[in-house]
């Protein structure tokens, strides 16, 4: 049973700047919702009741957005504005949020070690919201179904190209079934030479607690960064971890033209949008 997620939301979103200098990216919004909302709604799709964000300074407008705002409500409700008022009523509804600070940028790995007492001693998952999953079944679910099958850590994979082996963690695979696969080695964004198979991990996994442990014996990279992909090998020396090609389509919002990609596709796929945008996109 996997009962709570983590969503790492402590970077400075550099990428992005200067849209990100006084807001975090987290909040940039993808057609009408900001980006860590995608990453919310898919996990509490998938059964999960707790999410612990990681955070940094100048994130609080995240913690804003998931709370209750009840002058906004109130001015929501004297002008009758009935759907607005129940979507913002919902969203503070989502789950229980824990925010956990990372009081200093020192990556990923670093950033999901935080949580380590707001997890304890069970299984989890962990969704970065740079990656925006439009799945049937959400594909924290299909990591956490293959967790129960497997009982161990499961990472989602996705097929990649050359410019993708410079941008992803790549694993060497073993493959078991036509979608999972033993994860045997993985290495950090690679490049096409070093790259061992064309599979990608796309932001989303579900851990042992083993992990905070591997995390913890973990040395940081050249830039002095804890990486996850390092920690998930040195849990390979004691724990089988797998691999899962999921079902759906994900869209990489995690640089300008991913995030441009991904409004466009989002937008295009809504009915009061979609024709309008079509027309305009054919004649710019
Ligand atoms: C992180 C991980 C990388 C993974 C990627 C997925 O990289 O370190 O292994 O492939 O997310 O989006 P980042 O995008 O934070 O540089």
């Amino acid at each position: 049973m996997i009962r709570k997620a983590v969503i790492p939301a402590a970077g400075f979103g550099t990428r992005f700047l200067p849209a990100t200098k006084a807001q975090p990216k987290e909040m940039l919004s993808v057609v009408d919702q900001p980006l860590i909302q995608y990453g919310v709604e898919e996990a509490v799709g998938a059964g999960i009741k707790s999410i612990g964000v990681i955070i940094g300074r100048g994130k609080s407008a995240i913690e804003d957005h998931f709370d209750r705002s009840p002058e906004l409500e109130r001015f929501l409700e004297e002008k009758q504005k009935t759907d607005y008022l129940e979507e913002v009523r919902r969203i503070s509804n989502l789950a229980e949020f824990c925010y956990i600070r990372q009081k200093e940028a020192l990556g990923l790995g670093h950033a999901i070690l935080m949580a380590e007492d707001y997890i304890g001693n069970e299984p989890f998952a962990v969704l970065l919201p740079d990656d925006i999953f439009d799945c049937e079944k959400p594909c924290i679910r299909q990591l956490i179904d293959v967790y129960s099958e497997y009982n161990a850590s499961v990472i989602v994979l996705g097929r990649t190209d050359e410019e993708g082996t410079k941008k992803y963690g790549i694993i060497k695979p073993k493959q078991i079934t036509e979608r999972v696969f033993q994860v045997e080695d993985l290495v950090e964004k690679p490049g096409p030479e070093k790259a061992f198979s064309d599979l990608a991990v796309i932001g989303r996994y579900v851990f042992t607690p083993e992990i905070f442990e591997a995390i913890k014996q973990t040395e940081p990279d050249n830039k002095g960064e804890i990486q996850i992909t390092d920690a998930i090998k040195l849990l390979l020396e004691n724990q089988l971890v797998y691999g899962y090609l999921f079902e759906g389509k994900r869209y990489d919002a995690g640089d300008k033209l991913g995030f441009i990609q991904a409004t466009v596709e989002l937008a295009l796929k809504r009915p009061e949008f979609a024709n309008k945008l079509r027309n305009h996109i054919k004649n710019c």
